[in-house]
């Protein structure tokens, strides 16, 4: 019935690295030319654990920006937006959090986690405990079908599922709703009418899918409906409601993961990363001085690359060729540390270009990348105010 978007943010960490691009930017970069997506700069989020260092969220958000649109973020395909220039996000959340039970944020894992790690803050806030609420907002709000995000989040989009699901049995209610159902059945005409009940009667008493999927398909094709009407024949078919906001479902990204130079998680503040756009000469240098396995102290000790993160960015960067010489060279001494890192640096090298490339136009003339966040905003606040519009009225909010 809605348009299979996908939703995804990011809290503005300033530039890139190669981590966030092997994680989530290339996925998103092969999504936004099979479906309608859209990818904000989650910076109301950035506060919810950083509320005291508000300085750095400007910058952070353009030099993101920036790194998404040289990594391939194409504006022309996907709707590139800051969060809190979406203030529609603002009032869904405080809608939600209406009838949400404390409980269901209690128990998020990420709370207790994050407030765990980050035991150098106070986050026994009320910011911080809304915060899988706020970016349940994000995505219900364009009434989105896919998520795309690291498993870490996973818990997070099923209490989205929980969230839309309560929503609608909450607040789809409509008087006379089995009558005005059965009338939008006899629209669809005396075939297609019948067809739809049956399936309707095959998922409901005996939990058929596929009925539920072939009503659906029915469904999105029948041309002669009404918004009003079609909304409830997709709630008539599994229940007695109305379907005002989607579930949604995550998308998890099957992405290479590229470790630090270290072998630790790639991250700015452990100093094991390398930038989006790092200049050439510091790239060669970072990884020439990369650990590698320690067993090999001199060029004929034999090494285990299992054993040393040199082989990570080999199975991220290399083909099978060069693998294979890499195990043969490293284990029987044959190579050196030096020679086995070249075929990475040449990779990684390759692979900036390109990005150092698109950058440039947006570092000469930054008012390029405004213009282009602007109208992001603009589409996406249009998209969100046709489902505030829907969320007010249900919630006894739609009067002048
Ligand atoms: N919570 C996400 C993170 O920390 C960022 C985020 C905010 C997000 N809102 C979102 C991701 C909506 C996906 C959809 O990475
Ligand atoms: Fe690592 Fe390559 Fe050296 Fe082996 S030869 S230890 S894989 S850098």
């Amino acid at each position: 019935m809605y348009p299979d978007r996908v939703v995804s943010g990011m809290r503005p960490t300033g530039a890139m690295h190669l981590g966030h691009y092997h994680g989530a930017l290339k996925n998103w970069v092969r999504l936004q030319s099979e479906q309608p997506c859209l990818f904000f700069v989650a910076d109301w989020h950035a506060l919810t654990t950083h509320y005291d260092d508000p300085s750095i969220i400007e910058t952070s958000t353009w030099d993101m920006v920036i790194d998404w649109l040289a990594a391939g973020i194409d504006p022309s395909q996907a709707t590139v937006f800051i969060q809190s220039k979406v203030p529609e996000h603002a009032e869904l959340h405080l809608l939600l959090s209406m009838a949400t039970p404390l409980g269901w944020l209690e128990r998020v894992p990420t709370y207790k986690d994050q407030q765990e790690k980050l035991s150098d803050r106070d986050l026994s806030t009320y910011g911080f405990l809304g915060y899988p609420l706020l970016q349940a907002a994000d995505v219900l709000i364009y009434r989105a079908s896919m998520v795309p995000v690291g498993d870490d989040q996973v818990p997070h989009v099923e209490m989205m599922r929980e969230l839309a699901r309560r929503f609608n049995h909450l607040y789809g209610k409509e008087k006379d709703f089995e009558k005005k159902a059965s009338e939008a059945v006899r629209k669809l005409g005396g075939k297609r009418a019948r067809i739809y009940n049956e399936l309707r009667t095959e998922f409901q008493e005996k939990g058929n899918e596929d009925a539920l999927e072939q009503a659906k398909a029915m469904l999105d094709d029948a041309q002669n409906l009404s918004m009003t009407d079609r909304e409830r024949l997709f709630g008539y078919l599994e229940g007695s409601r109305k379907l005002i906001l989607v579930e949604p479902q995550a998308l998890l990204t099957e992405s290479s993961r590229l470790p630090g130079l270290d072998g630790q998680k790639m991250s700015k503040s452990y100093g094991n990363s390398i930038a989006l756009r790092e200049e050439k000469e510091s790239v060669i240098k970072k990884v020439r001085t990369m650990p590698t396995d320690p067993a090999r102290v001199r060029r004929n000790d034999p090494g285990d690359p299992e054993k040393c993160p040199v082989w990570q960015f080999h199975q991220v960067y290399s083909d099978q060729d060069t693998k294979d010489w890499v195990m043969k060279g490293c284990r029987s001494a044959g190579i050196g540390c030096l020679e086995c890192k070249q075929p990475v640096i040449d990779a990684i090298l390759k692979e900036q270009e390109p990005m150092r490339e698109r950058a440039q136009q947006y570092l000469d003339d930054p008012s390029l990348v405004r213009a282009i966040v602007a109208d992001g905003c603009d589409n996406a606040r249009k998209m969100a105010q046709e489902t505030m519009r829907d969320v007010r009225e249900v919630m006894g909010l739609g009067y002048n």
